[in-house]
């Protein structure tokens, strides 16, 4: 850990400069060669704060309703596609996520707000990172949302496995994402096509500092 400066509110003028920000960081990265950028509206970084009834403690037009809250998300969504095409952009979103006590005041109406205005802008996908208990709302934001949905399905602490593909299958979700698993296996598409072997993440190395549990784990070829 690291000494970090004491968050402050942001004034109007900050908001207004940080919007621009995104779509400035998302015009580098398509200059840069990538395909698009996913918004991070997960995990209680920026974009959540301001979805969140304890972070965002605002009574201004960026808090003190669902509206509100859900208008930073909104506006660098647009701002982003404006810069560079609503083809391009996805968003990551995680519904009631409790990470850092964090607190979402009328949860679902906030997100389905938030999903029907993305439908609007015309965003490529929505990514949601599930949190257990809440699969009633992802089947509600998957039926209201048009186009593809990528679900990072709730495991109860285990990583998102082979089994949850039957996600798919069952109409749950279009797409699964993964995380530890793809990390401890960076051929996962290979193991999952052909039923494994799996590595097993390595929890113990996780952020250590060292390469230790991200890139020592053996590919199939190797193994
Ligand atoms: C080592 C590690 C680092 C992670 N770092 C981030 C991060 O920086 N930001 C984020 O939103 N999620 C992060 N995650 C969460 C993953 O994106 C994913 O949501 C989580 O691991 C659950 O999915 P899984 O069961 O497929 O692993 C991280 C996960 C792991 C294992």
């Amino acid at each position: 850990m690291k000494p970090f400066p004491v968050p402050h509110a942001l004034s109007e003028e900050e908001i207004v400069a940080t919007i621009a920000d995104f779509a400035r960081a998302s015009r580098n990265a398509i200059a840069a060669g990538f395909d698009g950028v996913e918004l991070h509206g997960a995990n209680g970084y920026l974009i959540q704060q301001f979805l969140s009834s304890s972070a965002n403690q605002r009574s201004d037009a960026w808090g003190g309703s669902v509206e509100g809250r859900v208008r930073f998300a909104l506006e660098v969504a647009r701002a982003v596609v404006a810069e560079i095409g609503a083809e391009k952009v996805g968003i990551r979103l995680s519904p009631g996520n409790p990470l850092h006590d964090i607190f979402e005041e009328d949860l679902d109406l906030s997100y389905k707000t938030l999903v029907a205005g993305l439908a609007e802008l015309g965003l490529v996908y929505v990514h949601v990172l599930e949190t257990d208990g809440h699969r009633e709302l992802t089947a509600a934001l998957r039926g209201q949302w048009p186009h593809a949905f990528i679900l990072n399905p709730a495991t109860r602490r285990n990583p998102t496995g082979p089994a949850e593909l039957a996600l798919v299958e069952d109409g749950t979700t279009d797409l699964i994402s993964y995380g530890a698993l793809f990390l401890a296996n960076p051929d996962l598409p290979a193991r999952l096509a052909q039923n494994g072997p799996f590595n097993t993440p390595e929890r113990s190395g996780f952020f250590g500092g060292d390469h230790r549990g991200y890139t020592d784990y053996p590919s199939l070829a190797a193994g």
